[in-house]
Protein backbone atom coordinates (compact mmCIF):
# COMPACT_ATOMS: atom_id res chain seq x y z
CA UNK A 1 0.00 0.00 0.00
CA UNK A 2 1.49 3.56 -1.04
CA UNK A 3 1.03 5.71 2.50
CA UNK A 4 0.49 9.12 1.44
CA UNK A 5 2.33 10.19 4.63
CA UNK A 6 5.76 8.79 3.31
CA UNK A 7 7.54 11.42 1.45
CA UNK A 8 10.59 10.48 -0.31
CA UNK A 9 9.49 10.65 -3.94
CA UNK A 10 9.00 14.51 -5.09
CA UNK A 11 5.32 13.84 -5.80
CA UNK A 12 4.75 13.41 -1.96
CA UNK A 13 4.51 17.26 -1.03
CA UNK A 14 0.92 17.79 -2.91
CA UNK A 15 0.28 14.44 -1.99
CA UNK A 16 -0.16 15.26 1.70
CA UNK A 17 -1.61 18.42 0.49
CA UNK A 18 -4.62 16.66 -1.25
CA UNK A 19 -5.20 14.26 2.08
CA UNK A 20 -5.22 17.61 3.98
CA UNK A 21 -7.82 19.25 1.49
CA UNK A 22 -10.13 16.54 1.39
CA UNK A 23 -10.67 15.51 4.38
CA UNK A 24 -14.40 14.60 4.32
CA UNK A 25 -14.42 11.27 2.34
CA UNK A 26 -16.12 8.46 3.39
CA UNK A 27 -13.46 6.06 4.11
CA UNK A 28 -14.68 4.45 6.93
CA UNK A 29 -16.02 1.07 5.70
CA UNK A 30 -12.77 -0.15 3.18
CA UNK A 31 -9.75 -0.19 5.13
CA UNK A 32 -7.70 0.34 2.64
CA UNK A 33 -8.07 3.86 2.76
CA UNK A 34 -7.39 3.66 6.14
CA UNK A 35 -4.24 6.08 7.05
CA UNK A 36 -4.19 8.15 3.72
CA UNK A 37 -3.05 5.08 1.89
CA UNK A 38 -3.54 5.30 -1.61
CA UNK A 39 -4.16 2.19 -2.85
CA UNK A 40 -3.24 0.38 -6.74
CA UNK A 41 -6.29 -1.99 -7.34
CA UNK A 42 -5.81 -4.91 -9.98
CA UNK A 43 -8.72 -4.22 -12.53
CA UNK A 44 -11.17 -6.87 -12.56
CA UNK A 45 -10.78 -8.76 -16.58
CA UNK A 46 -12.99 -11.07 -17.57
CA UNK A 47 -10.64 -14.28 -18.71
CA UNK A 48 -7.69 -12.77 -17.47
CA UNK A 49 -8.00 -11.89 -13.87
CA UNK A 50 -8.67 -15.70 -12.75
CA UNK A 51 -7.30 -16.90 -9.10
CA UNK A 52 -3.92 -17.41 -10.93
CA UNK A 53 -3.07 -14.19 -12.08
CA UNK A 54 -4.83 -12.75 -9.21
CA UNK A 55 -2.12 -14.68 -6.89
CA UNK A 56 0.55 -13.20 -9.08
CA UNK A 57 -0.50 -9.74 -9.17
CA UNK A 58 -0.57 -9.93 -5.45
CA UNK A 59 2.84 -11.21 -4.75
CA UNK A 60 4.06 -8.45 -7.26
CA UNK A 61 2.03 -5.84 -4.62
CA UNK A 62 -1.39 -5.08 -5.86
CA UNK A 63 -3.47 -3.61 -3.13
CA UNK A 64 -6.80 -4.88 -3.90
CA UNK A 65 -7.68 -7.36 -6.10
CA UNK A 66 -12.00 -7.53 -7.57
CA UNK A 67 -12.82 -10.85 -9.14
CA UNK A 68 -13.91 -11.24 -12.78
CA UNK A 69 -17.41 -10.14 -13.01
CA UNK A 70 -20.29 -13.02 -12.49
CA UNK A 71 -23.88 -12.52 -13.58
CA UNK A 72 -26.48 -12.32 -10.96
CA UNK A 73 -28.81 -14.35 -12.69
CA UNK A 74 -25.71 -17.40 -12.82
CA UNK A 75 -25.63 -17.44 -8.82
CA UNK A 76 -29.19 -17.49 -8.55
CA UNK A 77 -29.71 -19.93 -11.29
CA UNK A 78 -26.33 -22.02 -11.52
CA UNK A 79 -24.35 -21.65 -8.41
CA UNK A 80 -22.16 -24.55 -9.03
CA UNK A 81 -21.23 -23.70 -12.07
CA UNK A 82 -19.92 -20.02 -11.11
CA UNK A 83 -18.92 -20.18 -7.53
CA UNK A 84 -15.47 -20.64 -9.28
CA UNK A 85 -15.13 -17.11 -10.52
CA UNK A 86 -15.27 -15.77 -7.37
CA UNK A 87 -13.55 -17.91 -4.74
CA UNK A 88 -11.34 -15.76 -2.47
CA UNK A 89 -7.72 -16.93 -1.81
CA UNK A 90 -7.48 -15.86 2.09
CA UNK A 91 -3.45 -14.06 1.08
CA UNK A 92 -5.66 -12.29 -1.87
CA UNK A 93 -7.37 -10.48 0.77
CA UNK A 94 -8.56 -6.95 0.12
CA UNK A 95 -10.90 -8.40 -2.29
CA UNK A 96 -14.08 -7.68 -4.22
CA UNK A 97 -16.44 -9.62 -5.69
CA UNK A 98 -18.47 -7.86 -8.82
CA UNK A 99 -21.68 -8.67 -10.22
CA UNK A 100 -23.48 -7.85 -12.76
CA UNK A 101 -27.37 -7.88 -13.68
CA UNK A 102 -30.07 -5.82 -14.53
CA UNK A 103 -33.06 -6.17 -11.55
CA UNK A 104 -31.92 -4.61 -8.23
CA UNK A 105 -33.91 -7.62 -6.34
CA UNK A 106 -32.26 -10.47 -8.31
CA UNK A 107 -28.69 -8.46 -7.62
CA UNK A 108 -29.20 -8.65 -4.28
CA UNK A 109 -30.54 -12.20 -3.84
CA UNK A 110 -27.44 -13.04 -5.88
CA UNK A 111 -25.06 -10.69 -3.54
CA UNK A 112 -26.52 -12.40 -0.22
CA UNK A 113 -26.13 -15.58 -1.98
CA UNK A 114 -22.30 -14.64 -2.01
CA UNK A 115 -21.95 -13.44 1.07
CA UNK A 116 -23.46 -17.03 2.44
CA UNK A 117 -20.49 -18.66 0.99
CA UNK A 118 -17.66 -15.91 0.80
CA UNK A 119 -16.57 -13.16 2.54
CA UNK A 120 -15.28 -11.03 0.68
CA UNK A 121 -14.67 -6.95 1.67
CA UNK A 122 -16.72 -5.82 -0.45
CA UNK A 123 -19.56 -6.35 -3.50
CA UNK A 124 -18.76 -4.30 -6.78
CA UNK A 125 -21.51 -3.68 -9.34
CA UNK A 126 -20.75 -3.46 -13.03
CA UNK A 127 -21.87 -0.75 -14.52
CA UNK A 128 -19.66 -0.48 -17.36
CA UNK A 129 -18.98 -3.93 -19.43
CA UNK A 130 -19.53 -3.29 -23.13
CA UNK A 131 -19.76 -6.61 -24.73
CA UNK A 132 -22.92 -7.37 -26.00
CA UNK A 133 -23.79 -10.09 -24.35
CA UNK A 134 -24.18 -8.39 -21.48
CA UNK A 135 -25.73 -5.12 -23.01
CA UNK A 136 -28.25 -7.38 -24.97
CA UNK A 137 -29.01 -7.94 -21.49
CA UNK A 138 -29.52 -4.57 -19.83
CA UNK A 139 -26.51 -5.18 -18.14
CA UNK A 140 -23.36 -3.65 -17.25
CA UNK A 141 -22.53 0.01 -19.49
CA UNK A 142 -26.14 -0.27 -20.93
CA UNK A 143 -27.46 0.68 -17.55
CA UNK A 144 -26.24 4.41 -18.33
CA UNK A 145 -28.43 4.84 -20.48
CA UNK A 146 -31.33 4.35 -18.18
CA UNK A 147 -30.28 5.75 -14.87
CA UNK A 148 -33.87 4.94 -13.20
CA UNK A 149 -32.78 0.98 -13.99
CA UNK A 150 -29.30 1.88 -12.37
CA UNK A 151 -30.86 3.52 -9.59
CA UNK A 152 -32.86 0.23 -8.76
CA UNK A 153 -29.98 -1.86 -9.22
CA UNK A 154 -27.61 -0.47 -6.53
CA UNK A 155 -30.79 0.01 -4.12
CA UNK A 156 -31.54 -3.33 -4.73
CA UNK A 157 -28.13 -4.87 -3.54
CA UNK A 158 -27.88 -2.20 -0.90
CA UNK A 159 -31.11 -3.10 0.13
CA UNK A 160 -30.42 -6.65 0.48
CA UNK A 161 -26.39 -6.45 2.20
CA UNK A 162 -25.45 -2.82 2.69
CA UNK A 163 -25.83 -3.34 6.23
CA UNK A 164 -23.02 -6.45 6.00
CA UNK A 165 -20.84 -4.91 3.59
CA UNK A 166 -19.61 -2.53 1.51
CA UNK A 167 -21.32 -1.96 -1.84
CA UNK A 168 -19.35 -0.27 -4.50
CA UNK A 169 -19.48 0.00 -7.80
CA UNK A 170 -17.91 0.54 -11.64
CA UNK A 171 -19.16 2.90 -14.22
CA UNK A 172 -17.80 4.08 -17.90
CA UNK A 173 -18.38 8.20 -18.05
CA UNK A 174 -21.60 7.31 -20.17
CA UNK A 175 -22.46 5.73 -23.14
CA UNK A 176 -21.38 7.83 -25.68
CA UNK A 177 -19.85 11.12 -26.39
CA UNK A 178 -23.29 12.77 -26.43
CA UNK A 179 -24.31 11.57 -23.24
CA UNK A 180 -21.74 11.88 -21.01
CA UNK A 181 -23.65 10.94 -17.39
CA UNK A 182 -20.62 10.24 -15.15
CA UNK A 183 -21.92 13.18 -12.47
CA UNK A 184 -24.98 12.08 -12.46
CA UNK A 185 -24.28 8.46 -11.90
CA UNK A 186 -22.15 9.16 -8.93
CA UNK A 187 -24.36 11.01 -7.34
CA UNK A 188 -27.22 8.41 -7.82
CA UNK A 189 -24.64 5.89 -6.52
CA UNK A 190 -23.59 8.08 -3.48
CA UNK A 191 -27.40 8.97 -2.41
CA UNK A 192 -27.89 5.11 -2.73
CA UNK A 193 -25.50 4.05 -0.37
CA UNK A 194 -22.00 3.09 -2.23
CA UNK A 195 -19.32 3.30 -0.70
CA UNK A 196 -16.60 4.00 -3.67
CA UNK A 197 -17.21 4.42 -7.18
CA UNK A 198 -14.05 3.17 -10.16
CA UNK A 199 -14.19 5.50 -12.97
CA UNK A 200 -12.98 3.90 -16.30
CA UNK A 201 -12.64 7.30 -18.06
CA UNK A 202 -14.27 6.12 -21.52
CA UNK A 203 -17.71 5.67 -23.03
CA UNK A 204 -19.55 2.94 -23.98
CA UNK A 205 -18.95 3.41 -27.56
CA UNK A 206 -15.41 3.87 -27.21
CA UNK A 207 -14.74 0.07 -26.07
CA UNK A 208 -11.10 0.34 -25.33
CA UNK A 209 -10.06 2.55 -28.09
CA UNK A 210 -9.19 6.15 -27.89
CA UNK A 211 -8.40 7.80 -24.22
CA UNK A 212 -9.67 7.90 -21.31
CA UNK A 213 -11.39 11.30 -19.98
CA UNK A 214 -9.05 12.34 -16.95
CA UNK A 215 -10.75 15.25 -16.47
CA UNK A 216 -13.92 13.91 -16.13
CA UNK A 217 -12.69 11.30 -13.42
CA UNK A 218 -11.34 14.13 -11.72
CA UNK A 219 -14.12 15.98 -11.74
CA UNK A 220 -16.37 13.53 -10.20
CA UNK A 221 -13.87 12.51 -7.38
CA UNK A 222 -13.68 16.19 -6.53
CA UNK A 223 -17.83 16.63 -6.27
CA UNK A 224 -18.63 13.78 -4.33
CA UNK A 225 -17.50 12.28 -1.02
CA UNK A 226 -17.31 8.69 -1.04
CA UNK A 227 -13.76 7.62 -2.48
CA UNK A 228 -13.32 7.74 -6.09
CA UNK A 229 -11.17 5.05 -7.44
CA UNK A 230 -9.56 6.07 -11.49
CA UNK A 231 -9.09 4.02 -14.05
CA UNK A 232 -7.99 3.98 -17.81
CA UNK A 233 -4.89 4.08 -19.62
CA UNK A 234 -2.22 3.85 -16.28
CA UNK A 235 0.69 2.40 -17.87
CA UNK A 236 3.30 3.76 -16.13
CA UNK A 237 4.50 4.48 -12.67
CA UNK A 238 5.25 8.11 -13.40
CA UNK A 239 1.20 8.04 -14.72
CA UNK A 240 0.57 6.94 -10.85
CA UNK A 241 2.34 9.48 -9.50
CA UNK A 242 0.67 12.39 -12.16
CA UNK A 243 -2.53 11.04 -10.74
CA UNK A 244 -1.21 11.31 -6.98
CA UNK A 245 -0.62 14.59 -7.67
CA UNK A 246 -2.77 16.07 -10.22
CA UNK A 247 -6.09 14.66 -9.37
CA UNK A 248 -8.42 13.80 -6.93
CA UNK A 249 -8.90 10.17 -6.59
CA UNK A 250 -8.44 8.30 -3.66
CA UNK A 251 -6.36 5.30 -5.61
CA UNK A 252 -5.51 3.84 -8.73
CA UNK A 253 -6.94 0.62 -10.65
CA UNK A 254 -4.90 -0.54 -13.68
CA UNK A 255 -5.90 -3.47 -16.03
CA UNK A 256 -4.10 -4.07 -19.29
CA UNK A 257 -1.07 -2.38 -18.28
CA UNK A 258 -1.22 -5.21 -15.57
CA UNK A 259 -1.73 -8.09 -18.12
CA UNK A 260 1.58 -7.29 -19.94
CA UNK A 261 3.77 -6.16 -16.70
CA UNK A 262 2.54 -7.19 -13.53
CA UNK A 263 5.73 -5.32 -11.73
CA UNK A 264 3.86 -2.44 -12.27
CA UNK A 265 2.55 -2.58 -8.88
CA UNK A 266 5.54 -2.97 -7.20
CA UNK A 267 7.35 -0.41 -9.51
CA UNK A 268 5.52 1.83 -8.70
CA UNK A 269 5.75 1.59 -5.05
CA UNK A 270 9.42 1.47 -5.48
CA UNK A 271 9.11 4.96 -7.59
CA UNK A 272 6.57 6.19 -5.11
CA UNK A 273 8.81 5.37 -2.00
CA UNK A 274 12.08 5.81 -2.96
CA UNK A 275 12.05 8.37 -5.90
CA UNK A 276 13.89 5.86 -8.38
CA UNK A 277 12.13 4.59 -11.38
CA UNK A 278 12.76 0.76 -11.83
CA UNK A 279 14.61 -0.54 -15.36
CA UNK A 280 12.06 -2.33 -17.86
CA UNK A 281 12.42 -6.12 -16.70
CA UNK A 282 14.58 -8.34 -19.23
CA UNK A 283 13.11 -10.85 -21.14
CA UNK A 284 14.16 -14.13 -18.84
CA UNK A 285 12.10 -12.36 -16.65
CA UNK A 286 9.37 -12.49 -18.32
CA UNK A 287 10.29 -16.26 -19.54
CA UNK A 288 10.53 -17.14 -15.61
CA UNK A 289 6.91 -15.38 -15.48
CA UNK A 290 5.25 -17.32 -18.16
CA UNK A 291 6.60 -20.46 -17.06
CA UNK A 292 5.27 -19.92 -13.44
CA UNK A 293 2.26 -18.27 -14.28
CA UNK A 294 1.61 -21.56 -16.49
CA UNK A 295 2.69 -23.85 -13.94
CA UNK A 296 0.16 -22.30 -11.48
CA UNK A 297 -2.65 -22.38 -13.48
CA UNK A 298 -1.81 -26.30 -14.52
CA UNK A 299 -1.29 -27.24 -10.77
CA UNK A 300 -4.74 -25.21 -9.67
CA UNK A 301 -6.81 -27.41 -12.44
CA UNK A 302 -8.61 -23.73 -12.90
CA UNK A 303 -9.04 -24.37 -16.86
CA UNK A 304 -9.15 -28.36 -16.61
CA UNK A 305 -6.67 -30.81 -18.10
CA UNK A 306 -3.26 -29.80 -20.01
CA UNK A 307 -4.77 -28.69 -23.28
CA UNK A 308 -7.53 -26.35 -22.11
CA UNK A 309 -5.58 -25.00 -19.88
CA UNK A 310 -2.59 -24.32 -22.48
CA UNK A 311 -5.42 -23.01 -24.66
CA UNK A 312 -6.46 -20.51 -22.20
CA UNK A 313 -2.53 -19.50 -21.68
CA UNK A 314 -2.03 -18.51 -25.46
CA UNK A 315 -3.91 -14.96 -24.77
CA UNK A 316 -1.80 -14.46 -21.58
CA UNK A 317 1.29 -15.18 -23.44
CA UNK A 318 0.75 -13.04 -26.20
CA UNK A 319 -0.18 -10.55 -23.75
CA UNK A 320 3.23 -11.01 -21.52
CA UNK A 321 5.44 -10.67 -24.66
CA UNK A 322 3.52 -7.72 -26.91
CA UNK A 323 5.31 -5.59 -27.96
CA UNK A 324 9.11 -7.63 -27.69
CA UNK A 325 11.20 -6.78 -30.90
CA UNK A 326 12.20 -9.85 -32.21
CA UNK A 327 9.22 -12.12 -30.98
CA UNK A 328 6.63 -11.82 -33.79
CA UNK A 329 8.18 -15.48 -34.85
CA UNK A 330 7.69 -16.78 -31.49
CA UNK A 331 4.85 -14.88 -30.39
CA UNK A 332 3.08 -16.76 -33.49
CA UNK A 333 4.20 -20.43 -32.25
CA UNK A 334 2.89 -19.38 -29.03
CA UNK A 335 -1.05 -19.17 -30.18
CA UNK A 336 -0.08 -22.59 -31.30
CA UNK A 337 0.97 -24.63 -28.29
CA UNK A 338 -1.16 -27.17 -26.81
CA UNK A 339 1.89 -28.64 -23.82
CA UNK A 340 3.77 -27.50 -21.24
CA UNK A 341 6.85 -29.06 -22.59
CA UNK A 342 5.85 -27.35 -26.19
CA UNK A 343 5.78 -23.87 -23.95
CA UNK A 344 9.32 -25.19 -22.78
CA UNK A 345 11.14 -25.76 -26.33
CA UNK A 346 9.38 -22.75 -28.09
CA UNK A 347 10.97 -20.25 -24.93
CA UNK A 348 14.44 -21.86 -25.10
CA UNK A 349 14.53 -20.66 -28.83
CA UNK A 350 14.68 -16.70 -27.56
CA UNK A 351 18.00 -15.47 -27.17
CA UNK A 352 18.37 -13.85 -23.59
C1 LIG B 1 -10.00 -8.62 -21.32
C2 LIG B 1 -10.73 -7.63 -20.48
C3 LIG B 1 -11.75 -8.05 -19.63
C4 LIG B 1 -12.43 -7.12 -18.82
N1 LIG B 1 -13.39 -7.58 -17.95
C5 LIG B 1 -13.96 -6.70 -17.06
C6 LIG B 1 -14.84 -7.16 -16.04
O1 LIG B 1 -15.11 -8.36 -15.88
N2 LIG B 1 -15.38 -6.21 -15.22
C7 LIG B 1 -15.09 -4.88 -15.33
O2 LIG B 1 -15.59 -4.06 -14.57
N3 LIG B 1 -14.25 -4.44 -16.29
C8 LIG B 1 -13.67 -5.31 -17.13
N4 LIG B 1 -12.76 -4.85 -18.04
C9 LIG B 1 -12.39 -3.42 -18.06
C10 LIG B 1 -11.17 -3.16 -17.14
O3 LIG B 1 -11.47 -3.47 -15.80
C11 LIG B 1 -10.72 -1.69 -17.24
O4 LIG B 1 -11.79 -0.88 -16.85
C12 LIG B 1 -10.29 -1.30 -18.65
O5 LIG B 1 -9.44 -2.28 -19.22
C13 LIG B 1 -9.57 0.07 -18.63
O6 LIG B 1 -8.43 0.02 -17.83
P1 LIG B 1 -6.94 -0.10 -18.49
O7 LIG B 1 -6.77 1.02 -19.46
O8 LIG B 1 -6.01 -0.02 -17.31
O9 LIG B 1 -6.89 -1.44 -19.16
C14 LIG B 1 -12.08 -5.75 -18.88
C15 LIG B 1 -11.06 -5.34 -19.74
C16 LIG B 1 -10.39 -6.24 -20.52
C17 LIG B 1 -9.28 -5.75 -21.42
Amino acid sequence: MVRLKIHHALAYNSIITQTIMAPNKDVSRLSFFNDGAFPLFLAPMAGVTDPIFRSICKELGADVLVTEFVSAEGILQAWERNKRYIQIKEDHRPVGIQLFGSNGDHMGRAAQIILDHQAPEFIDINFGCPVPKVVGKNGGSSLLKDLDLLRSVIHGVVKHVGDQIPVTAKIRIGWDAQSICADEVCHILQEEGASMITIHGRTRAQQYGGQADWEIINDCAQKIHIPVIGNGDINSVTRIAEIINNTAVKGAMIGRAAMENPWIFQDAKTYLNEGIIPQPRPFSDKITLILKHTEMALESGHYGQEQTTMQHMRSRFLAYTKGFSGAKEMRSRLVRIKTFQELKEVLKTIPV
